[in-house]
């Protein structure tokens, strides 16, 4: 299908890409200009978060790009399968906390002991997710002036060109952006209808599941995920191999995470693993066996999740350029995006972690120079991070351990403030939180800022609550540079929101010995 020189509209991409995608219409949509002469710069393989970003940036700089990707729509995994859906089902966590928290008082209704459909949801989210997509190619086409070939697979000739279907494709050089995919169980049994991950989970429930649900890992996804369905009114069990959240480094902010998932209802179960799989005659799965340090625990469940991390999408060029891999197969780069191939880039998941948004899109600009010849170098470094539970979870820098191992003067600034009776006290108290202030205090938020008492740069921060993560990008980019605690009292708040600790270092601010707060 020929769509260069028609003008799509946003409503006819949406109509389009639910056809391909609900069809199952395997023609190729092709956006590629006759009559521009020049060889293409890049051909872009993927053209999720890293291959759409390079590519534009590409483009921004004078060069003409091609996107190949096998999905009808340009994107990628995030709107398709992976972030979106994941804060959509976080909302729906924070929503019915707060909901159950209420439960049949001022105009909440009573949801004690009932429980929510997460087919219907996922089914919302299985409509919905077509504008985001629409609008990507919509943006793509008519306002970026991308050329692309969508819903096609992409096969590699050589370090130069490329095949898809009967079309043959030069360019100077190639950029991987292949993404990653979840990695999948050896387990006899993970097979069984009713393991999921979180791609099958969008693309295949067809099913309520029932009151237990096992959650196979220990990072974001399952967490996440995990928050989610234990929000619903489901029994939900965490399982790690190792440790919950490693990623959450500082030990206070991490325990009371984990205090409010436990006062939720969440069990975890650490240095845990799943043994065995069971299923009924019908090839659905029907219980798993843990082995926990106690002992091993048998629980039934129609649904396990499993959130075992990412595999590189590397088999396409496995089979044709052989670029070096790293030990668990993701494609090394240099600072430039470089593999070891010359002429061919690698950027996004299919380089390793952290496989987030920032550094895909990142990944995808720093080749995109590179490649117009600019030189230029990344690394993803010293970045502000987060986690949805019930809550949104925000961090940036170190945590107060390792800060005072590397620092003799380590100052700390919290809310809630020690007190003799734990933390049942109603700080911060910032954004959504103020019905829990007032009825459960406790649930209004941890927050903690870490400090270099000699310089008074701060060192670390984290919010535990809602309505700080977008803040944090702006505050890490301050961290970086050497904000001190006297720069932020000296920004202007906007009222009580004590989400970036302004008035907590007004208050210390000037004071040349400070303590702690
Ligand atoms: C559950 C979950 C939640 C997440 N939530 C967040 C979040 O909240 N915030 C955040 O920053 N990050 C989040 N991430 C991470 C984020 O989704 C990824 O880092 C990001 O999408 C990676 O972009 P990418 O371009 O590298 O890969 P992708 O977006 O996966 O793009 C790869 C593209 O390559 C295409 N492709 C692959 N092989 C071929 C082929 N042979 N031919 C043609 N096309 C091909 C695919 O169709 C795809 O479009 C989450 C990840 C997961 C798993
Ligand atoms: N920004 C976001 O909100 C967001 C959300 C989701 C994902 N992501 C990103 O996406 C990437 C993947 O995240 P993830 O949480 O899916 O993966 P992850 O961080 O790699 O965690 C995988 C978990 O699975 C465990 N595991 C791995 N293999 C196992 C096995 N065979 N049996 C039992 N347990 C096993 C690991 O245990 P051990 O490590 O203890 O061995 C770990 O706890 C990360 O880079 C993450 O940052 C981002």
């Amino acid at each position: 299908m020929d769509v260069w020189g028609n003008q799509f509209t946003i409503e006819k991409w949406q109509r389009l890409v639910t056809e391909f995608l609900e069809g199952g219409n395997s023609a190729p949509i092709i956006n590629i200009n006759p009559t521009d002469p020049r060889e293409f710069d890049a051909i872009f393989l993927g053209g999720g978060a890293a291959g759409r970003f390079g590519a534009a940036y590409c483009r921004a700089l004078g060069g003409r790009v091609l996107i190949i990707d096998r999905w009808p729509f340009l994107g990628g995994s995030c709107p398709h399968q992976a972030c979106v859906p994941h804060h959509l089902f976080s909302d729906c966590a924070a929503q019915l906390m707060l909901e159950r928290t209420f439960s049949g008082k001022l105009w909440f209704q009573n949801l004690n002991d009932k429980i929510v459909s997460i087919k219907s949801i996922v089914e919302l989210f299985r409509i919905g997710r077509v504008g985001p997509h629409a609008v990507m190619n919509y943006q793509s086409k008519e306002m970026l002036g991308l050329e692309f070939v969508l819903n096609a697979e992409a096969k590699i000739i050589n370090a130069h060109s490329v095949q898809v279907g009967d079309l043959k494709f030069h360019a100077k050089n190639l950029v991987l952006a292949l993404g990653a995919r979840p990695a999948v169980s050896t387990l006899p049994g993970a097979q069984l209808k009713g393991i999921f991950n979180y791609q099958s989970l969008v693309e295949t429930l067809d099913y309520e599941p029932g009151n237990t649900v096992v959650v196979v890992g220990g990072g974001k996804t399952a967490i996440e995920y995990g928050c989610f369905f234990n929000a619903t009114g489901r029994r939900t069990i965490i399982v790690a191999r190792h440790q919950v959240m490693p990623i959450l480094k500082d030990a206070e902010s991490r325990s009371y995470t984990l205090k409010m998932m436990v006062e939720q209802g969440m069990e975890f179960l650490e240095n845990a693993e799943l043994i065995n799989i069971q299923g009924d005659e019908l090839g659905k799965v029907q219980a798993v066996s843990i082995q926990t340090p106690e002992g091993v625990m048998k629980v039934d469940s129609d649904f396990v999740f499993m959130a075992l991390g990412e595999r590189a999408n590397t088999e396409l060029v496995s089979q044709t350029i052989y670029p070096d891999l790293d030990d668990k197969g993701f494609i090394k780069v240099n600072h430039r995006m470089q593999t070891s191939i010359p002429g061919i880039y690698a950027v996004g998941d299919v380089t390793g972690p952290p496989m987030e948004m920032f550094k895909a899109r990142k990944e995808g600009v720093c080749a995109a120079k590179n490649i117009m010849g600019k030189v230029s170098e990344y690394k993803a470094t010293d970045y502000p991070d987060f986690m949805h539970t019930h809550y949104e979870v925000s961090w940036l820098g170190l945590g107060e351990e390792e800060a005072r191992q590397r620092y003799a003067n380590v100052k700390i600034m919290k809310l809630p403030p020690e007190n003799p009776n734990g933390l049942d006290v109603g700080l911060p108290a910032g954004d959504r939180m103020m019905l829990y202030l007032m009825m459960k205090p406790r649930m209004s938020g941890f927050q903690k800022l870490i400090i270099d008492g000699d310089t008074r740069k701060i060192l670390g921060a984290f919010h535990i609550g809602c309505g700080a993560k977008d803040g944090f990008q702006y505050l890490n980019y301050l961290v970086k540079r050497g904000l001190t605690i006297d720069e932020l009292a000296d920004m202007d708040e906007l009222f009580i929101s004590p989400s970036y600790f302004i008035q907590l270092c007004r208050l210390r601010a000037g004071d040349i010995n400070f303590k702690d707060l």
